[in-house]
């Protein structure tokens, strides 16, 4: 084979370029990111205005992450990359809780709160009371699990996307179960809303008539010593948006009936359980 690429030998000769120490585990994502990439290339045959269409995509994506913002983690949620990824690390027995996708607005150390606090800091919303139990693949408590609660506000919104508008902390608390493993919470019933749409991804979306929405989910995170920690959401039933979440993160057995109470103070309860597996 000679050394200089041609339409037919171009991601051969790319990979024996490789050095032969390489580490192995990169050596083989690398031949395949590019044999896959190739193989796309020769698929789309792309014309060289189109190629420069999505450098300049994916250099807008780039210039517009920062600390604050990943469009890139936004890009893999959109082609539901995240979600796979997810679900090929996180492969669990039945009975065991599902992750569902991280998403950007999770932020470390927000307060401990005491059990049956509310975390709804801005008057907003209706309330809800969480209850459940943090469980054991055996059907056993688990004492000194921590949730780690967030959800938007009512207008749909997280507080780290409205700073100095909304209370710092808004609809964020950590928990810790006690010897029964239960937790309780007064939340709001969280409201369905667009992810962040005025970058690139957002034109790309709205390019593929694709439209931005997430079915309204209250986020959870949950520890415990010796078990695989759960990243998930449980979603609000009858949402319009659990069929076309646009990060794909709906699984059924998160989707939760938000129940009336006869309690004017919090007319919703919704109640879920967390089962964790053994490391
Ligand atoms: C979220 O649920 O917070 C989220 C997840 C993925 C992308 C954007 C937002
Ligand atoms: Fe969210």
């Amino acid at each position: 084979m000679s050394d200089y690429l041609t339409e037919d030998n171009s991601a051969e000769t790319v990979n024996a370029r490789m050095g032969k120490s390489t580490n192995p585990r990169l050596r083989q994502v690398m031949h395949s990111m590019v044999e896959h990439l190739h193989a796309f290339i020769k698929d789309v045959e792309p014309t060289q205005e189109e190629w420069e269409v999505a450098i300049d995509f994916l250099t807008r994506t780039g210039q517009i992450s920062d600390d604050r913002r990943q469009e890139y983690i936004l890009l893999s949620d959109v082609l539901g990359v995240s979600m796979l990824v997810d679900a090929i690390n996180h492969r669990r027995p039945d009975g065991a809780t599902e992750n569902t996708v991280f998403g950007p607005f999770h932020v470390d150390g927000a307060p401990r709160r005491a059990m049956g606090d509310s975390i709804s800091l801005d008057g907003k919303g209706e309330l809800c009371l969480y209850t459940g139990r943090v469980l054991d693949l055996d059907g056993q408590p688990i004492a000194g699990a921590t949730v780690d609660v967030w959800s938007d506000n009512a207008d749909g919104y997280y507080d780290v996307q409205q700073p100095g508008e909304q209370p710092e902390w808004n609809n964020r608390g950590v928990f810790t179960t006690g010897a029964d493993g239960a937790y309780r919470f007064v939340g709001i019933k969280p409201v369905s809303y667009p992810i962040p749409n005025d970058g690139p991804v957002g034109q790309m979306l709205e390019k593929v008539e694709r439209h931005p929405w997430r079915p309204a989910h209250m986020h959870f995170l949950v520890s415990a010593d010796g078990h695989e920690q759960i990243v998930t959401h449980i979603f609000v039933a009858g949402d319009d948006y659990l069929q076309s979440d646009v990060v794909f993160g709906v699984k059924d057995s998160l989707i939760v009936d938000y129940r009336r109470t006869a309690n004017a103070e919090t007319p919703w309860a919704a109640e879920f359980d967390f089962v964790m597996k053994k490391l």
